[in-house]
């Protein structure tokens, strides 16, 4: 297969929900798209398989020993092609698996590394695409060097974004970065608006404001006291989506689109009072435009991240080959919008607050709900104490407003802070 002018692209992430997502088209179009580097937390089997299947030059995970293992199954898979390292220096030798012959392929080398520093490194190389899905704050280091070095950068990781899209985004403006949006709602409304460059059209210039639409989670029709004694598969059971158990747990709280409306104020530049959530559990509708003359448009596509993923690779690459299915709305009999229950969840209104105090409450914000998801997953707190922990360490955010936030060691720092804050060693 030939490798020319094919767009080269780095997966962060790649074992996840969206990074199979994105995996999956590209698959479908190999004569598009060269994936040089792939980038995962511990998942060694999985991204061995990836690796093997794209082709990929370069793998790093977070995890030493998950290192260890993918270069133990790559050793192991084809043992008659060591000697094709003939050449290689010792590092070369220890860092890479065999040569693989894979039918269809050039016979390629690949490159394992670990550690935070090597995921680092990877991403400063440069690359057409670079599609963002690590999650929670993990991902913004690594997002950060991407945008500096590649060319495009599809974004679904909103953690990074709420934390450190004061960094980000202008960092993208300073590299002239392209930055596509892949969570469904941002991609609707980017779908919609366009480019930060067009914003001279009309839809920007009458613009009154935007809606993101929310399934309303495993909870929306169920009372409060049902919510508490939700178990964790109630919890991991989400009606239209299916994602990693982070995202998942956050649309259970609703926090996700507590802080999906953070994300669209950074991405859109808009007011956050001009953002509004309306609950539509289809997730047909994602995200509807309202505009000063009482006209709105609307985007709808079928729940699938597949779309949003191949539209943000279609910009690079305009043959791409992805079909799907339209909403069909002959054969819909209802589609359902109630207004968001602040009530019942109250981080909703609680992410809203914490963009509008500071970025040093957005980033406390994030950290204890990463820390309170992380605790609900390990089975150490019931699901209604998320919630109430985002509640009490949102009483002490000013005892941080002074806290240095404008590089992203700063922002690191502070969530750092507030995941040992009360941990008892
Ligand atoms: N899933 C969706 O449909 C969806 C939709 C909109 C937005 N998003 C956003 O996209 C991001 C990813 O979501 P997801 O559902 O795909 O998550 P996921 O399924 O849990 O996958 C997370 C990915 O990140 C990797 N990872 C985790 N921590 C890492 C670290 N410290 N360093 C390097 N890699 C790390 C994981 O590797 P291992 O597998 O090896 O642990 C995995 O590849 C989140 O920010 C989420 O909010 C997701």
């Amino acid at each position: 297969m030939p490798k020319v002018n094919r767009k080269s692209v780095l997966i962060l992430g790649s074992t996840g929900s969206v990074g199979t997502n994105a995996i999956d088209i590209i698959m479908n179009n190999r004569h598009l798209f060269d994936v040089k580097a792939i980038v995962a937390g511990s998942n060694a089997d999985k991204v061995t398989k990836q690796a093997i299947d794209l082709g990929v030059q370069k793998v790093a995970l977070l995890d030493h020993k998950a290192g260890c293992r993918v270069r133990e199954i790559l050793a192991n898979r084809n043992t008659a092609n060591f000697d094709n390292h003939a050449g290689l220096g010792p590092r070369e030798r220890s860092r890479s698996g065999p040569s693989i012959s894979y039918p269809g392929l050039m016979e390629i080398d690949i490159e394992v590394f670990s550690g935070l520093d090597a995921i680092l490194d990877l991403c400063s190389g440069h690359y057409d695409i670079a599609i963002s899905a690590i999650t929670g704050i993990a991902g913004l280091l690594p997002t950060l060097q991407a945008i500096r070095s590649s060319d495009l950068v599809a974004i679904a990781n909103k953690e990074s974004i709420v934390c450190g899209g004061h960094i980000l985004l202008s960092e993208a403006r300073l590299h002239g970065t392209k930055i596509i949006p892949l969570d469904s709602e941002h991609h609707a409304i980017y779908r919609i608006l366009g480019d930060e460059g067009d914003r001279e059209k009309k839809n920007y210039k009458q613009l009154a404001s935007i809606v993101l639409t929310a399934s309303g989670g495993p909870f929306w029709f169920k009372s409060k006291e049902e919510m508490d004694e939700a178990k964790i598969t109630d919890v991991l059971r989400h009606p239209t989506w299916d994602m990693g158990p982070k995202i998942t747990i956050d649309c259970a709280t609703m926090m996700n689109k507590g802080l999906e409306v953070i994300e669209a104020a950074y991405l859109f530049d808009i007011p956050i009072d001009q953002i509004d959530i309306l609950v539509h559990p289809e997730s047909l509708i994602h995200g509807i435009i309202n505009l000063h003359d009482g006209s709105s448009i609307s985007y709808l596509s079928p729940a699938d991240m597949r779309i949003s993923i191949a539209h943000a690779l279609s910009l690079s690459a305009n043959d791409l080959r992805y079909r799907h299915k339209c909403v069909d709305l002959a054969k819909l009999a209802n589609l359902r919008f109630f207004s968001p229950d602040y009530c019942r969840f109250p981080l909703l209104r609680l992410a809203r607050e914490a963009f509008t105090h500071s970025v040093q409450a957005m980033i406390v914000l994030n950290a204890i709900n990463e820390k309170a998801v992380q605790k609900f997953l390990d089975g150490k707190i019931a699901f209604s104490q998320i919630s109430l922990m985002v509640i009490r360490a949102m009483d002490d955010v000013n005892t941080y407003k002074n806290h240095d936030i404008s590089t992203v060691q700063g922002v690191l720092e502070l969530h750092n802070k507030i995941i040992r804050k009360d941990e008892v060693h």
